[in-house]
């Protein structure tokens, strides 16, 4: 079954190539001769009805730009099932038959109550947090990626340059995905993530040793669930000074992770996905989430992706152990 008017929305955090996905869900739509609405600001503008027809001039000059032209948003109300009952009702009112919802875990979620009501949407996987089942790497990771590692390089600079340590926390939410690669990226001497906790004086020992083996610098990467996160590890280690006896400086890198240019991979990613969701909703394929495992791009059942966040396996931070000798 083909369907002939779609809608596409973005959802939760922005992500880089967000925009390219949108491009390419509207183009490759218009190549059928169908009709695309794009949503404003996520499941907010699907309960209000917030909906205006793209055209393939809509979505030019985009590619290259960070965020969502859309606009995204956190909606609590969607989480009701009156919100999600008046979304229906816009989606009928506005004679739509299938929905792209491009989006982490909340959005995907979300998704799926649409599915489950029988409604036919389909997801693209997109999240810096890189937390998705049914996906080895989402749309954003990538250029958040780049953007902590260059933030890592800069100040490992300027801790040569000051015999300082410097922690830095990454975003994440729960996982420790990007903290633990650009850890491994950044040549960090420790790596905290949620997945493989480490204690104040672990990390105090580890910081000390580099010193100790000549270092002038110690670049601790610690993601933000963490209890605490890096301002509560900075504030152990700064007690701990005078038995140290290195300065320490904390940097959180917060949204400067989401915003920027999107790079290659996540141009091709968004490009890629978008193609795809719409050559899948066009064999009438729907109540999946589209991701990258491995080289390929395939399928989840939405409801497998609502379980819940998919779970990092933390061996990788052995990596950053043996190298930072
Ligand atoms: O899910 C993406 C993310 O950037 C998380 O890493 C972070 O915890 C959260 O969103 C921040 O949310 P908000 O932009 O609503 O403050």
């Amino acid at each position: 079954m083909s369907r002939e008017r779609i809608a596409v929305l973005t959802s939760g955090g922005d992500a880089a190539g967000m925009n390219a996905a949108i491009r390419a869900v509207v183009r490759s739509a218009l190549e059928r001769t169908w009709t695309i609405v794009g949503v404003e600001r996520g499941y907010a503008g699907l309960i209000d009805g917030a909906f205006r027809e793209l055209t393939d001039r809509d979505v030019g000059g985009i590619i290259h730009r960070g965020g969502t032209f859309l606009g995204s948003a956190r909606c609590p109300e969607f989480e009701t099932e009156a919100g999600r009952k008046r979304a229906l009702e816009q989606l009928a009112a506005a004679a739509i038959d299938a929905l792209v919802v491009i989006g982490g875990n909340g959005s995907q979620a979300g998704a799926n109550a649409l599915a489950v009501a029988g409604f036919p949407v389909a997801g693209i996987a997109s999240t810096i947090d890189n937390d998705l089942r049914g996906c080895d790497i989402s749309l954003g990771v990538d250029t958040a990626l780049g953007i902590a590692l260059e933030a890592i390089d800069r100040l490992k600079v300027t801790a040569s340059s000051h015999r300082r340590a410097f922690v830095i926390e990454t975003m994440g939410r729960e996982c420790g995905f990007l903290a633990l690669m650009a850890g491994i990226a950044g040549g960090a001497e420790a790596i905290v993530i949620p997945e493989a906790p480490a204690s104040v004086d672990e990390v105090a020992a580890v910081v000390r040793a580099a010193y100790g083996r000549g270092k002038s610098h110690a670049i601790v990467v610690v993601a933000e669930g963490v209890e605490g996160g890096g301002v509560a590890l900075a504030d152990g280690l700064r007690q701990r000074h005078e038995e140290l006896g290195f300065d320490l400086r904390v940097t959180t890198l917060g949204h400067v992770q989401r915003g920027g240019a999107p790079g290659p991979f996540d141009r091709i990613l968004g490009s890629r996905c978008g193609v795809a969701v719409v050559e899948a909703l066009a064999r009438g394929e729907h109540g999946f989430l589209i991701g990258m495992q491995g080289a390929e791009l395939r399928q989840t059942p939405l409801a497998e992706v609502a379980v819940g966040p998919r779970p990092l396996d933390p061996s990788p931070i052995e990596i950053a152990r043996v190298l930072a000798r």
